[in-house]
């Protein structure tokens, strides 16, 4: 084996500086100075140094985060300083008595500084640093004696493995909270529930979850973070005068430390600080339950000293709780506008993160199984920030007896159609989809849209009033409308009711594939609803289709199968269509369609190159709406395409005032046509 040169060991080292650097920029000043893909070479670079010379590897390489100390121990450890709690404060009035209680022991009437931090919601730690190499990492525990983790902790990227600097002490510990982010903890909890496995109730303990592991590779996958709030040294003096000073310190020897943290002076001044963390709670990217109040000067600190297990100068004003306990009264389903059914856990009203809470969602029939949530059930109601109230667990131990198991209700709860649930689907849904009242209103709106049935002025405007008057019940009930339904409603004029009238009216002859598509089946989009025109001609014929029959369609799988079919089975959605038809609306067979094509009768010419399309594929296009293409350009020459190097014909074409169309005009027309070859 090759011995590395001093020229790749002073690589292999400026390479570890330089990715410390950009990881305390990123993970410390929320300041990144270089793009991932960079740093990701950087760090394969050593990482292949270190492959190929592994004597060079040290200890405190970013590389090493996972794998180098093995599996976490989760051995017994005696912390040498014991790692206190925190008073709650619980109103305004428990604070102003802890301001009282300081100011009185230190026998002062001025105001005291402290410094405001956030209460993080996640898991206390404790960090030993020996000659500025991470060496111990440990929980709290009882405070007295945590269990090591360091294996673990190694994993989390805002924690260095090295202090960066020049003065690091000999021996220093460092406290901090371990905890997962929202944006993280939502993703973890989604990635288990799509497994079918358990999920975290909240982001606590999923960080809990995450250092228990015995595996720090797992841990590894886990998006954790920590930050640091206080600081120990053997040798005190060494220390800045006030607890602000010591962290600023922290932060550069490379720890991320809260950047909401802030000092305040007397007891309002917290009060304020109190209301202004808890206006940003819902905002921020980590969950906290509080603010933490500590006195700056280490000397009074020292003054102040301790009382049972928590100090006298520091104390936490809680916040409001996220999570409670209640019990769920009875589950109704709701329809949404498309269609989807939603079970709703109507709830024993509770206080929880602020406002009082009686329903919660509880998403679909798989998520009330994974749950195994039962109506008479004792359960967690988490309310977070702006979220909506979630149920995120139950307490089987307090089940009752005569707790009752949720089933799907067999028909729509507001029209009465049939619910379905295709194989392969979370959600249930109800089949009337043209019929249906909770549906109504999306319902015209993708009838009438413009790839639909083209209906102009027929927006969320009209809809909303012709709707809520019951003026249209469904879209049959369009074509039934008089000038005089529309006049006399407000806030429309009379020439916009006239319009509308007007384009109802041009809407009742559709070609058969936009019709198809208007009737919005579950899945059905456009090259689907043409495919279904075309392979079967009439709607009689899709509509009388079996599943199989239907999968025979390009593009048509057991799924949207099963919607095709679930939706003609519905005797309203029959109803609909055939009220269509009363009304006079008429859409094309497919052979009729043919002669409908929007270019019969012309004849196109393709000249020079074009860049999206090969020439044949042009053709195909023009053909497809029914033009014939031709070689030359004559004075019956309907239109010219002129590519890239167009030569003579273009000329013949503007000479006989022939129209032209560029490349670009040319996608735009075939897009608008809606062309497939
Ligand atoms: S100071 C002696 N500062 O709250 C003081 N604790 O109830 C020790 N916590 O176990 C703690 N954010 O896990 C402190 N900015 C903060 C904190 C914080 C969260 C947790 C910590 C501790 C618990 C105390």
């Amino acid at each position: 084996m090759t011995k590395a040169t001093p020229d790749v060991i002073s690589r292999a080292g400026e390479l570890r500086d330089i990715l410390t650097e950009h990881n305390y920029q990123y993970y410390v000043l929320d300041d990144p100075r270089i793009p991932d893909a960079e740093y990701d070479r950087l760090f394969r670079e050593l990482q292949d140094l270190e492959a190929k010379y592994p004597e060079i590897v040290t200890p405190d390489s970013p590389t090493r985060r996972v794998g180098a100390q093995g599996e976490t121990t989760f051995e017994e450890v005696a912390h040498r300083i014991p790692m206190l709690s925190l008073d709650n404060a619980f109103s305004e009035e428990e604070l102003r008595d802890f301001d009282r209680r300081v100011k009185d022991r230190l026998k002062t009437t001025d105001d005291i500084e402290y410094v405001c931090e956030p209460k993080l919601d996640g898991l206390a730690v404790s960090l030993h640093y020996e000659a500025g190499i991470l060496t111990r990492a440990a929980t709290r525990g009882d405070g007295y004696t945590g269990e090591d983790i360091t294996a673990n902790i190694r994993t989390i990227p805002s924690v260095p493995l090295k202090l960066r600097g020049d003065s690091v002490p000999d021996l220093v510990e460092v406290r901090g909270e371990v905890y997962m982010p929202l944006k993280g903890f939502e993703s973890l909890n989604k990635r288990l529930a799509d497994r079918g496995e358990k999920t975290f109730v909240n982001p606590r303990n999923a960080a809990a979850g995450s250092l228990r592991q015995k595996k720090p590779s797992v841990t590894a996958r886990r998006p954790l973070e920590m930050c640091a709030y206080s600081v120990a040294l053997e040798d005190e003096s060494q220390l800045p005068a006030t607890h602000w000073d010591g962290l600023q310190q922290v932060r550069n020897w490379g720890f991320r430390i809260n950047p909401e943290m802030r000092l305040a002076t007397g007891v309002e001044a917290c009060l304020k600080a109190y209301d202004e963390l808890m206006e940003k709670r819902a905002s921020l990217p980590y969950e906290i339950d509080g603010i933490v109040f500590k006195v700056n000067s280490l000397a009074l600190q020292q003054q102040l000293g301790f009382v049972s297990r928590a100090p006298r100068w520091a104390i936490a004003h809680k916040f409001p709780a996220q999570e409670e306990l209640t019990v769920i009264e009875d589950v109704e389903f709701q329809v949404g506008r498309t269609g989807a059914i939603t079970p709703v856990a109507r709830l024993k009203p509770v206080f929880v993160g602020g406002v009082t809470v009686s329903n919660a969602t509880l998403h679909n029939m798989d998520e009330i199984r994974r749950l195994d949530a039962r109506i008479g059930d004792t359960v967690f109601v988490r309310r977070a920030g702006d979220v909506i109230p979630q149920v995120v667990k139950v307490v089987t131990e307090r089940r009752p007896d005569n707790a009752r198991v949720v089933e799907l209700p067999e028909t729509c709860p507001v029209c009465q159609s049939d619910i379905v649930q295709i194989e392969g689907e979370a959600v249930a849904r109800c089949s009337g989809g043209l019929f249906c009242p909770a549906q109504r209103k999306e319902a015209i709106r993708h009838y009438a849209s413009r790839k639909a049935l083209d209906i102009e002025g027929l927006g969320d405007k009209w809809i909303d009033i012709l709707v809520e008057r019951e003026l249209v019940r469904t879209v049959a009930d369009l074509y039934l409308l008089k000038k005089s339904d529309l006049t006399g409603l407000e806030r429309m004029g009379e020439k916009s009711a006239e319009n509308l009238i007007k384009a109802i009216d041009r809407s009742r002859h559709p070609v058969l594939w936009k019709f198809v598509y208007a009737l919005g089946i579950r899945e059905v989009g456009e090259a689907t609803a043409k495919a279904l025109a075309s392979h079967f001609g009439t709607l009689e014929a899709i509509s009388e289709a079996d599943e199989e029959a239907l999968q025979s369609v390009p593009d048509v799988g057991p799924i949207v199968a099963g919607h095709i079919r679930s939706f003609f089975d519905q005797p309203h959605n029959q109803e609909t269509i055939q009220a269509l038809r009363d009304a006079g609306v008429q859409w094309q067979s497919e052979e009729i369609t043919a002669e409908e094509k929007p270019l019969k009768g012309e004849t196109w010419v393709l000249t020079g190159s074009l860049s999206g399309m090969t020439r044949d594929e042009a053709k195909a296009r023009l053909e497809a709406l029914g033009a014939k293409v031709a070689g030359s350009v004559s004075g019956k020459t309907s239109c010219v395409v002129a590519g890239e190097a167009a030569g003579s014909k273009l000329a013949k074409a503007e000479k006989l005032g022939v129209p032209v169309m560029d490349e670009k005009a040319f996608t735009g027309f075939l897009a608008a046509h809606n062309t497939q070859s």
